[in-house]
Formats: C-alpha cells, structure tokens, sequence
C-alpha cells in the first residue's frame, strides 16, 4: 500500500507538546510517508524547521499566515528569505494569504506581505501554500498579478465553490484536501473534488485542526487522512489505494521531492 503524504500539518503547535515526538515516531507504522509542517508565523516558521531538522520524514515550509504578518519586519523578513532558500529540508514559502474572516490586520497590510512573499517564492523558486478564507476574488487577483501560475503551489484547505477552482486550476495550483470533505455540510467541496482532475488533488490535516469525521472535534493528525482517502476514492469512483498512489507522486512533484 502507498504511503499517506500529510502536504499540511502543524505539529509545531503547543497542541502536540505533550506527546510530540511519541506521535510524529509513530506515524510510519501508521502508514504515513511524508509530512510537511508549514510555519504560520516567524516563530512556527522555526519550530516547523527545527522538526524538520530532527525527523528525516519531516519537510518545511516557512511563512507567515495573514493573521501573524504583525511579524514581518526588516529583521524577519531577512530570516525568512535566508533560511527559505537555504535550508535543504524547506520545501515551500507558506502558509500565505488573505483571511478576510478574522480580519487582524487590515486588508491592504495583508496584500502587501501577500505579495512580498509570492515574490519571495519566485525568486528563491519554491512553491507556495496558499490560506484563503473568505477573499476568493482578491487572492486570484493578487495571484495574477504576481503572476503565481509561473512558481506554483496548493491552496490549502479549499474552501470556495467548484467554479472558483477553475481560476486556481487556470494557473495550475493543487488543491489541499482535508477533514472537511467528510463533514455533513460539506458539498461544495464534494462539487469541487468531483470537478477537479486526480492529478491536482493532495492530502493534508492542517493538523490539530479539522479533524474528519468519526474523530470531528478532536485533535487531529496524520493518522487519520485514510478516511479522506476513503472519501475521495468515492467520490471519484476509483480505488483507495489508487487515491494514495497519485496524491503522493502529486505530492512529490509539486514539493519537488524524489
Ligand atoms: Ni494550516
């Protein structure tokens, strides 16, 4: 059986302090490959490379999240572009994005260092993680502009309709698949994985959060992306193990991995 290649966790969260390394040395019995844990903040940003650093199974992405960009600074930023581009573990510039839900810094300061950080990715030619929530005209937009179809990457945790996957699909993005699709309310993003081909699908947790149904509520982990796999193997019609197959060699391919 393929392994699970977990594109999104954060087990640098104080969620996992307790039994971290007991967990992360159990995930490869549990059928999990690869992880990549994505920093949301300066501070995550290290931590996600610190594991990365200790586990040979672990990767990294560095960034800062909409909601932490309070972070970014001359000093930061310096950091950020140094270690994204020569840390061998790090595989990708994220999470980055706008999330107009929570609003914690204003618009415009989120599209500046939304910016800054595709352009940071051009130039240190690494993918993206894309997080988007409720701002799917403006993060297309910024995503033209800055021309994101040329460096490449994954929105995260996709959240809007089917027909907004086709702007994201138009510039070739991945779309990240989680605990969301098995919830009850979960249609649109049902619409969405039926709409967009295998070959752009990938799996993640975005871990602890979102954990899928029968676990919902819980703290979530890689160990349960098999009843997504479930999930998306139904909703395509084809095996699990063919759900496992493909998203991992998408995996590799997108986080340019062997
Ligand atoms: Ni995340």
């Amino acid at each position: 059986m393929t392994p699970i290649f977990d594109t999104h966790s954060h087990y640098d969260d104080e969620a996992f302090d307790e039994d971290r390394d007991e967990l992360l040395n159990s995930l490869k019995a549990g059928g999990v490959g690869k992880v990549v844990d994505v920093g949301a903040g300066i501070p995550s940003s290290k931590r996600a490379l610190a594991l990365a650093n200790k586990y040979d199974f672990v990767y990294c992405a560095l960034g800062v999240h909409p909601d932490e960009v309070g972070d970014l600074n001359e000093e930061t930023c310096a950091w950020l572009e140094k270690e994204a581009g020569e840390q061998p573990k790090c595989v990708a510039v994220g999470e980055i994005g706008l999330d107009y839900h929570w609003d914690v810094h204003p618009r415009e300061v989120q599209k500046k260092w939304f910016e800054w950080q595709l352009d940071l990715a051009r130039r240190l030619k690494k993918p993206v993680i894309i997080h988007s929530r409720d701002a799917a005209s403006d993060t297309a937009d910024v995503m033209k502009a800055c021309r994101a179809g040329e460096i490449g990457g994954v929105v995260h945790c996709y959240s809007y309709s089917a027909e907004m996957a086709r702007e994201f699909l138009e510039m070739d993005f991945y779309f990240g698949i989680g605990g969301v699709l098995t919830y009850k309310n979960a249609r649109k993003l049902v619409e969405t994985v039926e709409y967009v081909p295998m070959e752009k699908l990938l799996l993640e947790t975005d871990c602890p959060y979102l954990s899928p149904v029968p676990h919902r509520g819980e703290r979530n982990s890689s160990l349960n992306i098999p009843f997504v796999v479930t999930k998306i193997a139904e909703i395509k019609g084809i095996s699990e193990e063919e759900v496992r197959r493909i998203t991992w060699e998408n995996a590799h391919k997108m986080y340019g991995l062997s």
